[in-house]
């Protein structure tokens, strides 16, 4: 099989090429990456000389380059990471995830169209279900969970995922859609939860926790989500959205609290600064349908998980300093001086 993976210079996609490069060592992988500044080449480093592996510099909105790597590609399927990812970013400055979530979706889809009808898989999120109450644990969110959203991140990741379900049935395109709670893993960019607050730890920095660090996440090994999309691409049910989570819902605080604890740092490091401007509350993914279905289940527990992805960072320094020695440091000051 042969298969392009956007959004592999990313923190998932970049798993997800790992992964799938070791457990199908026969097929052939083409990523497709434009490089905003949440990719990262050398998160691919491994993999650049493996011949059944070739990476594009491309942006997913670009229609004739994407026409003509399909042309001369041919690929058998399409799994669409490529996003702008992060929901901060996307309060301060919308447009380019309305372009990249919605428009650049449309422009893959349209190419698997022109060549062939091909197989195409849409990583969509939870948080298009928007939050839940955090007094209703009895609560989670179900493939049939009605799509209300917060931010515009999460509306423009709404938007991708209703034209996906579209072009199924309007165009008989061969479609899936995954929707999964928060990962956390290796590679993941230190602008997210986790990572910031390992990095900030390691430096000794004050660690934010937005409004009073109550908001509930759903957590997932990033492997898990991988092995997931991997089983849904090669038997999940055309036409069908799938759940992925792991039952593993932590508060913001407790979470900044671990890491702290396995550092060996001072809970005197948290600063609670103004919160999340419509801040979602709580997510939390029922998985039933795809354990029930395709016999998944998550296989790293929480407690190995996070140990593992510390250890990740701790031993991959040169990973993550170059990010936040970069233009990073631009954005940190403008999200969190004086916040
Ligand atoms: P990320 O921000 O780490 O990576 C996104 C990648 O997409 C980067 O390599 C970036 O260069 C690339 N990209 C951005 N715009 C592009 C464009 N126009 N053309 C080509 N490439 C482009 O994101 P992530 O956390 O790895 O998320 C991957 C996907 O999974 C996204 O679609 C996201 O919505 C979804 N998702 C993420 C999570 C999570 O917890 N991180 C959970 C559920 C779903
Ligand atoms: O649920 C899936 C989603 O998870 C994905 O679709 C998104 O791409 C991904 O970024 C993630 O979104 P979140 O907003 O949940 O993740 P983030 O790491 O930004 O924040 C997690 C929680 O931690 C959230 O409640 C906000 C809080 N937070 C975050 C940062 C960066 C803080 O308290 N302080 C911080 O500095």
């Amino acid at each position: 099989m042969k298969i392009v993976v956007t959004g592999g210079a990313g923190f998932i996609g970049g798993n997800f090429i790992h992964y799938y490069l070791s457990a199908h060592p026969e097929d052939q992988v083409i990523c497709i990456d434009k490089l905003t500044y949440a990719g990262n080449l050398s998160t691919l480093a491994s993999v650049m000389d493996n011949p059944n592996f070739r990476f594009v510099r491309m942006d997913i909105c670009d229609r004739d380059n994407v026409f003509a790597l399909f042309e001369e590609e041919r690929p058998d399927a399409v799994i669409n990471f490529a996003a702008e990812s992060h929901v901060d970013r996307s309060i301060d400055n919308p447009g380019i995830f309305l372009q990249t979530n919605i428009i650049g979706t449309a422009t893959l889809m349209d190419a698997c169209r022109a060549f062939g009808n091909v197989r195409y898989h849409q990583v969509s999120t939870d948080e298009v279900y928007g939050d839940l109450p955090l007094d209703r644990p009895d609560l989670l969110f179900t493939e049939n969970t009605p799509i209300h959203t917060s931010s515009p991140y999460s509306s423009s990741k709404a938007g991708a995922d209703l034209l996906v379900q579209a072009y199924h049935r309007t165009y008989g395109l061969p479609v899936t859609i995954s929707r999964c709670s928060n990962n956390y893993g290796p590679y993941h960019f230190p602008e997210k939860l986790i990572p910031l607050m390992i990095v900030n730890c390691l430096y000794d920095k004050p660690l934010p926790v937005y409004g009073e660090g109550l908001n509930v996440r759903d957590w997932l090994y990033v492997e898990d989500h991988c092995k997931a999309i991997d089983l849904i691409v090669r038997k999940g049910r055309i036409g069908e959205v799938y759940n992925v989570g792991g039952h593993n819902e932590m508060r913001n605080i407790d979470i900044v609290k671990l890491i702290i604890r396995e550092l060996g740092k001072s809970e005197d490091l948290i600063t609670y600064v103004t919160d999340r401007k419509g801040h979602d509350l709580r997510y939390a993914i029922d998985p039933t349908k795809i354990h029930e279905e395709l016999g998944w289940l998550p296989e790293t527990c929480f407690e190995e998980g996070i140990k593992k992805t510390i250890k990740w960072y701790l031993e991959n320094r040169s990973w993550w300093e170059e990010i936040i020695n970069g233009e990073y440091q631009n954005y940190y000051e403008k999200m969190y001086n004086n916040r």
